[in-house]
């Protein structure tokens, strides 16, 4: 029988700080309080670190949750990220975000996507949604602005301390290089947050950003909504092997691969479930990493940002 545990384990960051290798995932925890509830429930059972996203809606519910938790705010670390519509403006939207959360500071800001949206159609001052044109096309500002230029602005953040470490998410290879080389870099990204599972195992993109300092994280690591990997084949053989649920197998296969994990549930079984990790055996190991070559890799979250290509 393999030992199930709480991990508890972290890894550091560039800047020196310490970051969980799990944390609670807020994506589509919105509904009523369900991110409340989910947030309580995690910092109750163990977690000590939340990631939540101005675009998800639920910064009050979430930040409410830290707050009525009664646990030191220095012990849980929280990480909010900037919508594609505030990227000219970066301090007035962590601002906001705050605001929203009743935090003072946030352990990680990061750019959400690589893309710049114009939020010239937005009529109600509502920037968290995405602005389309009149041909229905998502209004993608690509000549005049780019992530370089935000990135220039957010480097200014962790001085103001509203935020301890800045980084990035949905940066592909290309793009990381880009802004590396850019003239204005100053700050290495502490962080990038990528989709990732053992069907689109991005295990190129580890070894670059790990050669540059930068963490990555894990969204969308049971493979999103309804999470379909925990019905495949191999990863149930596993599971029932081992006498765990299918997403121990998951999550554990993450916290093995050295990175950070962030598995989202609102259910709260499912919660102090998924914080249980344990070692998996080689061949298990090999077995649920070799399930994309088996049955290809598969990206399951493609927004349409064109003519902007994020994943190349
Ligand atoms: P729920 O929130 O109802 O628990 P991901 O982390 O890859 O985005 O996956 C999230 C999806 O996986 C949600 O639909 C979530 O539903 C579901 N989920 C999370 N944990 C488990 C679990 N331990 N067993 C089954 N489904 C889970």
């Amino acid at each position: 029988m393999v030992e199930l545990k709480n991990t508890t384990a972290t890894i550091k960051l560039n800047t020196g700080a310490s970051i969980p290798v799990v944390g609670l995932g807020t994506w589509r925890s919105t509904e009523a309080d369900d991110g409340y509830k989910a947030v309580r429930k995690a910092l109750e059972v163990g977690y000590r670190h939340i990631d939540t996203a101005a675009i998800y809606q639920n910064e009050g519910q979430v930040g409410k949750a830290i707050n009525d938790s009664g646990v030191p705010r220095n012990e849980i670390f929280v990480t909010t990220k900037l919508w594609c519509t505030q990227q000219h403006n970066p301090k007035e939207a962590l601002e906001q975000s705050l605001k929203r959360l009743g935090l003072d500071y946030v352990d990680l800001y990061l750019m959400h996507w690589p893309v710049s949206l114009s939020p010239r159609t937005i009529k109600d001052g509502n920037l968290l949604t995405i602005p389309v044109r009149e041909d229905g096309a998502r209004d993608v500002e690509i000549s005049d602005w780019n992530f370089i230029k935000t990135w220039e602005l957010m480097q200014e953040l962790p001085a103001t301390g509203l935020t301890k470490a800045i980084g990035i998410s949905n940066f592909s290879i290309n793009n990381i290089k880009d802004l590396l080389a850019s003239p204005g870099n100053k700050i290495v990204p502490a962080m990038n947050q990528v989709e990732l599972h053992p069907l689109l195992p991005q295990q190129e993109l580890i070894d670059f950003c790990h050669s540059k300092g930068i963490i990555i994280e894990a969204y969308s690591p049971l493979g999103s909504n309804n999470a379909p990997l925990l019905t495949q084949k191999t990863i149930i053989e596993v599971a029932k092997k081992n006498n765990v649920t299918p997403a121990q197998v998951v999550i554990s296969w993450h916290v093995q691969r050295g990175y950070v994990v962030l598995p989202k549930s609102v259910n709260a079984d499912r919660i102090v479930a998924n914080l249980k990790t344990f070692t998996l055996s080689k061949e298990d190991f090999d077995a649920v990493s070799n399930i994309s070559k088996v049955e290809g890799e598969k990206r399951i979250v493609v927004p349409d940002w064109s003519p902007f290509v994020p994943f190349v």
